[in-house]
């Protein structure tokens, strides 16, 4: 039984020895923080309300609700589920069990991309990551104390135009992102998580308390939660999807990575539904928090990538105590920014120390350094390079910034693809037995996540993908 091209290791290894000797998570709970940590991040705090007020408002929420039920939640049990029986890195856990169940190495592909993903999502996020930090000292110096619309604005736009700022921020956020993935899981990753997570919550309500009671926060439920069809386009649908993978850290391998830490006897149905209701839960808390200033302000929902960093600041100038609130705010989103950032970085180290044979500093400074220097990129696309529209040829990705396009590429094609994958991986490759026993759902259960990951998940993505491609 032994598998050749990975060494001397067997099946049985994968199986029941190797969790035990990489180490797994201390509990249930502790694979919880850590997948929530990965989940919930930029995506939900900066993304979510942007994307939302882009698109529209209620019907595009509605269908990015859609998109996790039906799609997201079945992709991460079948992500946990791989990761666990083949308990190495996702290429090494895929490769494991196709050979093991004697299937095409092309396979292999769907950790391929996940390490692909990760670079190039890691490269930008590192950058926003940034933009949170520079935020600590904007909010914490009390500049925006009583500040316009516009003087918000400038500050901004004056961040933005200045690279060599965006670049200090985005090298101590990769720095920070490093530091933890170098000391590895169990050291590093789960303490860090057990005490950010917590702490992301309260604030997170706070702010939204503050909405609540100062902004518009009728309309703001209204254009969230009243679903007007007539503003949802095609691309809107690919965006709403596409961010389902994102938010969900769906798509390249995470929830693999983290699932082969996994105790056997954990319900991986219960844990991946409980980590997306959570993530679900914070992604529509930050809808509820922003859209009632953005409303309260007279300012433009559809503002873009900037939407938190025009709107929030302006709450925070004019709330009592708003410096202390604002400081917190940004501070939470750093956090929340940095258990994603780990878990981008992580997938991609593990590969290198297990494929590469190198150490986990080595491979973190190699693989670290390289989405630092791809970062430059974006951050140049928000100023310098403001202009450069390199696909700008193709209708869809006209006017789109590198900055832009590393987003639309990753979220909406590339996650959506590797999840693609993962379904069919699920759906046609494995054993079903191997998986009944993976899962161990009553048969009901099971045959409605199976009928999901087989037929469903594919179709719709495929549907979605042929319509935006005509
Ligand atoms: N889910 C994270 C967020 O919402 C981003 C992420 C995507 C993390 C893919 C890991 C993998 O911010």
């Amino acid at each position: 039984m032994s598998v050749t091209s990975s060494g001397s290791a067997t099946y049985s290894d994968a199986l029941e020895g190797s969790n035990a000797k990489r180490g797994l998570w201390s509990s249930r709970f502790a694979f919880i923080l850590a997948a929530t940590g990965s989940a919930v991040g930029l995506g939900n705090i900066w993304k979510f309300p942007y994307v939302t007020g882009e698109n529209g408002g209620g019907a595009f929420v509605l269908v990015y609700l859609l998109c996790i039920a039906v799609v997201g939640i079945p992709i991460m049990m079948a992500e946990v589920m791989i990761g666990r029986r083949g308990g190495r890195s996702p290429v090494n856990s895929i490769r494991l069990i196709t050979e093991r169940d004697r299937l095409k190495p092309a396979w292999k592909l769907v950790g391929a991309i996940g390490v692909l993903a990760g670079f190039l999502i890691l490269s930008f996020y590192s950058v926003i990551g940034g933009w949170a930090i520079s935020y600590v000292g904007t909010t914490a110096s009390g500049q925006l104390a009583g500040q316009s619309a516009e003087a918000v604005g400038a500050i901004f736009s004056g961040l933005l135009s200045n690279p060599s700022t965006l670049l200090l921020w985005h090298t101590v956020f990769m720095a920070l992102v490093m530091v933890v993935v170098a000391r590895g899981v169990r050291s590093g990753l789960e303490r860090a998580v057990s005490i950010l997570m917590p702490a992301l919550f309260v604030l997170l309500l706070l702010v939204v308390g503050y909405a609540m009671t100062t902004g518009h926060f009728g309309q703001a439920a209204a254009f969230l939660f009243q679903p007007d069809f007539s503003k949802l386009t095609t691309s809107g649908v690919l965006v709403a999807l596409g961010h389902a993978f994102f938010t969900l850290s769906l798509g390249m391998a995470v929830m693999m990575a983290y699932g082969s830490y996994l105790p056997k006897k954990i319900s991986i149905a219960k844990t991946s539904i409980t980590v997306s209701v959570i993530d679900t839960g914070v992604a529509l808390l930050a809808g509820l928090a922003i859209f009632p200033i953005v409303f309260a302000n007279g300012l433009e929902p559809g503002a873009g990538p900037g939407l938190i960093f025009q709107t929030l600041p302006l709450a925070f100038g004019q709330m009592p105590m708003g410096t202390l609130f604002g400081t917190l705010f940004f501070v939470l989103l750093i956090f929340a920014a940095w258990t994603s950032g780990i878990s981008l970085l992580e997938p991609i180290v593990e590969w290198l120390e297990e494929q590469k044979g190198m150490n986990r500093t080595i491979s973190t400074i190699a693989a670290g350094g390289v989405c630092w220097a791809l970062g430059i990129a974006s951050v140049l696309s928000l100023n310098l390079w403001a202009d450069v529209a390199p696909l700008g040829f193709i209708p869809m990705l006209e006017g789109k910034t590198i900055f832009d396009l590393l987003d639309f590429f990753t979220a909406n094609i590339l996650l959506p693809l590797g999840g693609l994958l993962v379904a069919l991986f699920a759906g046609w490759v494995m054993s079903r037995q191997a998986m009944e026993n993976e899962l161990s759902l009553s048969p009901t259960m099971f045959n409605l996540w199976f009928i999901t990951v087989r037929f469903v998940t594919p179709v719709a993505v495929a549907i979605v993908f042929i319509y935006n491609l005509m």
